[in-house]
């Protein structure tokens, strides 16, 4: 039923109710008035007055409605006319000319669209919620009856609204995007991305979300064929031109697509979790949600297009993951995992029977390897189209997989290295680099392998000889190309040396034997696994801090020469040597030895040391009574001369002889012996060793030591501090001449070893020795006749005759004091000391008594026992002791003499015993 109404106030209560939101009597309203509210008065209107937060289920079917013109029937619908009811007809007419109504047509409305109210509406009412009610939410229940009634409706939909909505409604509430849906539209690809993107992985617990957002927010807002311009638009559009790496096969681009790569490359190197998780979790540009409006509209030609830009990628994205941790690696894995099989290209393994199997690629790889020899690509123009290394081609991928497996084990290794520079290693295969860092596995691996463990080390080895070749051995046909692993240009020889000192440092002794010397095929040549050994044994030893060869470095050193039996020949000299530094160290652990303050002994000192033999001398100091082991130090000196340990002194007298360093050895610790022994008061030691070993030697013209010894054990003088003898023999019952005579029997030792220079010094030490024994044979002599007179005094009151004087605790020790008594019938010798005062005077006289004392040859040591214990004895126990020592006092000073004849004669002019005359 028509209303009697002017079409001016038809219009004006059409306008009411849209103010009011009375959609039934508006519908009513217009099913009854076609003729005046016509489809485009009605969504003018619409438009202009329906309140923008009406919810889109109250008017969208009046929107149907308008848009078909075919109304429900609404009958039963009372209007109200009052509205309008009171006005003339000329006042409405004049209201409506002022009510303005919104145009449908904008300028920015997508072509095709001018004569379609409908979507002119939509579109504009879309923007209207929008920016005036802000609710985007209400939108899809508007559009989504109108999705097949123009396409621009869908793609707003699926493009803006339906990104939009997810982003800012669904997924990140509380960090929405900043801008209407208009406002959206408008930005810039670049812009929109990374606003789309910008909470994408941000926080950790969104990881597993990261393919979500692509699937959901950039999969949808890629429908758009804006989004996509072929060149040739591109070029007259901006006037910049394209680069032509970005351009799809049919020349077309998607410049929003490649911000979304854009983006992935950034994460994958400041953030690569969340690059590894966007691959891994999507399936790429096929992989995408557009909410149920829309079905997959992309061209064969344009998704393959994206796939492949994808494919590369997330292939720079695996070599632009800066770090080299275990994690990150396989990650990385993952990434070429994932997209050899999105490239439908055969299945990788997966990374744990990857790295167990060790896959042979060097022939696979090799077009990528040799051609790509330009390190750069791994920096710059990652997603270029002729990079080779990330083109999406099977090469590629496992040369991608060839470098993840290799930073993988040095990584896990204990050896960190990224993709990138496992990448440099095999692209520029530079020999140093490359050693460097098969050294630092070593290394590494050393420090960190499990010790015991075999099957380890048979794995380590097989790892890093994949290293080198990638599995080239393994391939049959030789005459194809083969690439070179990371360590490539390393010999192998290099590496085998490596590994098999690496096995020897951790033990791996039968392991070891059982690869270079027991199998067919010995991977190292003879000569150079011998050197090995023996390096590795010196650097065990060098390495150890115990000096017992039954512990540590040493024990090492040792199980080492003696794990390889066809390679180290025990009689070698090399082997005799290291045996002889073996057992020279152990002796030293017998020994309390500091070298350094505070720092204890290690062996390496020993074997470095510029004077070894002077850590005896430090032995006799730090280990009291030491030098009673003179046997055991002599041999220790000797294990060192044989261990090679003496630098040659030759100076002006050429290289030095085995023999001789012994020689010196010998001498040198017998008088550093004879010198601690005099420190520590036991005379008697120093002595013997002056008396029985000096004289063991033979006259050398060399010797430097041995006569300062003899010298200063002469001039030792008794304190209450000394030793006393263990045993005193009956022939010199007083110690005091007993000393004295020992001492002179030292200093007329050193008088024959000593060289002439210092002749005067013992000379003069002997005439003060010679003054004081006949200043106490005197005095011996006055008390023993004070006590012959008491004893001849008492004679007659003691039975049996015995001599006893209880006044004195001396002579309780000396039975038989007359034996002692000099003979004045006795030719008195000729003291020393007159002889050199002669010489020294009358050098140009020819001194007769000198050639007569050219006859002496005996020496006092005719009379002493060698106990072979450390203290040697003198015994001189004839029962006649007084007239032996008379008689030995003579030998004494003759042999002196005879010294002095062949050491000084020449300064007195006496001719000499031998014609040895070279001392001029
Ligand atoms: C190395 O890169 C330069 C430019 O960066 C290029 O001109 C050259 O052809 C590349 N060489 C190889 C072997 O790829
Ligand atoms: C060196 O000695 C240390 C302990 O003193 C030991 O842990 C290490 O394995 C040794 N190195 C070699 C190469 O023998
Ligand atoms: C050397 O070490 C063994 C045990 O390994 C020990 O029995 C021996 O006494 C040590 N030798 C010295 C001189 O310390
Ligand atoms: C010792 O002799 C060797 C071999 O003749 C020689 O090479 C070296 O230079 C000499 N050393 C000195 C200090 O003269
Ligand atoms: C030293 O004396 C001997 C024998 O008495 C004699 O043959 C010799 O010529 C003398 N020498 C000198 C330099 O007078």
């Amino acid at each position: 039923m028509a209303l009697l109404l002017s079409p001016a106030k038809l219009v004006l209560l059409a306008v009411h109710f849209a103010v009011q939101a009375d959609i039934p009597s508006l519908s009513a309203l217009a099913a009854r008035h076609g003729a005046v509210l016509r489809k485009d008065v009605l969504l003018r209107i619409a438009l202009t007055y329906l309140p923008e937060t009406l919810h889109s289920t109250e008017y969208v079917n009046l929107i149907q409605a308008i848009e078909s013109g075919e109304f429900p029937e609404s009958e039963s619908v009372e209007i109200d006319c009052s509205p309008v009811a009171a006005l003339t007809d000329d006042d409405a007419t004049k209201k409506v000319r002022k009510l303005r109504l919104t145009p449908l047509s904008f300028p920015e409305a997508p072509p095709g669209t001018a004569d379609d109210p409908t979507t002119l509406f939509l579109l504009r009412r879309s923007y209207q919620v929008d920016e005036e009610a802000g609710l985007l939410d209400e939108l899809p229940a508007l559009l989504l009856p109108f999705l097949d009634h123009s396409p621009c409706i869908r793609t707003l939909m699926v493009s803006s609204i339906l990104p939009l909505l997810r982003r800012n409604c669904e997924y990140y509430p509380q960090d929405p995007i900043p801008y209407t849906l208009s406002g959206f539209q408008q930005l810039p690809d670049r812009v929109a991305v990374n606003l789309l993107l910008s909470q994408t992985g941000v926080r950790d617990t969104d990881l597993p979300l990261v393919g979500r957002d692509l699937k959901n927010i950039i999969g949808p807002w890629l429908f758009n064929e804006a989004r996509w311009k072929s060149d040739n638009r591109r070029l007259s559009g901006s006037g910049e031109s394209p680069p032509k790496s970005d351009a799809g096969p049919d020349g077309t681009i998607c410049p929003g697509w490649e911000q979304v790569l854009q983006w992935l490359n950034t994460n994958a190197a400041k953030n690569w979790k969340v690059a590894v998780s966007a691959i891994e979790q999507w399936d790429g540009p096929g992989d995408v949600d557009l909410g149920g409006w829309s079905a997959m509209w992309l061209s064969d030609e344009e998704q393959d297009h994206l796939e492949q830009r994808y494919a590369r990628a997330a292939l720079a994205s695996a070599y632009l993951i800066p770090e080299a941790s275990p994690e990150a690696l396989e990650g990385a894995y993952r990434i070429v995992a994932k997209i050899a099989g999105l490239l439908d290209q055969d299945p990788m393994s997966p990374l744990q029977s990857a790295l167990a199997i060790l896959p042979p690629l060097a022939e696979q790889v090799a077009s990528v390897a040799t051609a790509a020899r330009n390190a750069s690509y791994m920096r710059n123009d990652l997603l270029d189209n002729s990079n080779v290394l990330t083109s999406p081609t099977a090469a590629s991928t496992a040369f991608l997989q060839a470098l993840i497996l290799s930073a993988i084990l040095l990584t896990r290794a204990g050896s960190p290295c990224t993709v990138r520079r496992a990448g440099e290693l095999a692209l520029l295969q530079d020999e140093r680099e490359q050693k460097a860092e098969a050294s630092k596995l070593i290394h590494a691996l050393n420090n960190n392998g499990p010790k015991t463990d075999d099957k380890f080390w048979i794995k380590v080895r097989n790892e890093i000889l994949w290293l080198k070749d990638w599995g080239a051995e393994d391939a049959s046909e030789a005459s194809k190309p083969l690439a070179k692993g990371v360590f490539g240009q390393v010999k192998k020889e290099f590496l085998e040396v490596e590994i098999l000192k690496a096995l020897l440092a951790n033990t791996r002794y039968m392991l070891a034997r059982s690869i270079y010397e027991d199998s067919p095929d010995r991977p190292l040549d003879s000569k150079v696994l011998q050197d090995t050994i023996y390096a590795t044994a010196m650097t065990a030893y060098d390495n150890a801090s115990n000096p017992n060869r039954t512990r540590g470095g040493l024990k090492k050193c040792d199980e080492i020469l003696k794990a390889f039996p066809q390679t180290i020949d025990k009689s070698a000299p090399a082997t005799k040597k290291i045996e002889a530094l073996l057992q020279a160290t152990h002796a030293l652990s017998e020994y309390r030895l500091v070298l350094k303050q505070g720092e204890p002994f290690t062996p390496v000192v020993l074997r470095v040391h510029s004077d070894p033999i002077s850590i005896i001398g430090k032995i006799l100091e730090q280990n009291p009574k030491s030098y009673t082991r003179i046997h055991d130090l002599i041999d220790l000196g000797k294990r060192m001369v044989q261990a090679g340990l003496i630098k040659d002194d030759n100076g002006s007298r050429g290289p030095v002889s085995q023999e001789d360093q012994l020689s010196v050895a010998a001498r040198r610790i017998t008088a550093m012996c004879i010198d601690a022994a005099l420190t520590e008061d036991d005379f008697e030691t120093a002595y013997s060793y002056v008396v029985n070993r000096i004289s063991s030697f033979e006259a050398t013209s060399k010797d430097e030591y041995l006569w300062k010894a003899a010298l200063q054990a002469g001039k030792y003088r008794r304190t209450s501090r000394t030793v006393r003898p263990t045993h005193l023999g009956t022939a010199s019952g007083n110690p005091e001449i007993r000393h004295l005579e020992q001492r002179i029997e030292c200093l007329s030792t050193a008088l024959r070893i000593a060289p002439a220079p210092t002749l005067q010094e013992i000379l003069n030490a002997f005439r003060r020795a010679e003054e004081e024994l006949d200043a106490a044979i005197k005095a011996e002599e006055e008390q023993e006749d004070a006590w012959d007179a008491a004893g001849d005094a008492m004679h007659g009151h003691m039975p049996g005759g015995f001599n006893v004087a209880p006044t004195s605790p001396k002579s309780a020790s000396r039975p038989s004091a007359p034996s002692t008594r000099r003979r004045p019938t006795e030719e008195t010798p000729m003291s020393l000391f007159d002889l050199s005062k002669a010489s020294v005077m009358s050098a140009q006289r020819n001194l007769t008594a000198l050639s007569s004392l050219q006859r002496s040859t005996g020496l006092g040591r005719s009379n002493t026992v060698t106990s072979g214990g450390s203290v040697e004895q003198v015994g001189s126990d004839g029962e006649d002791g007084g007239q032996k020592r008379v008689r030995k006092r003579d030998q004494l000073r003759e042999a002196a003499m005879g010294t002095l004849v062949s050491g000084v004669g020449w300064l007195v002019g006496a001719p000499s015993p031998a014609p040895a005359a070279e001392r001029e």
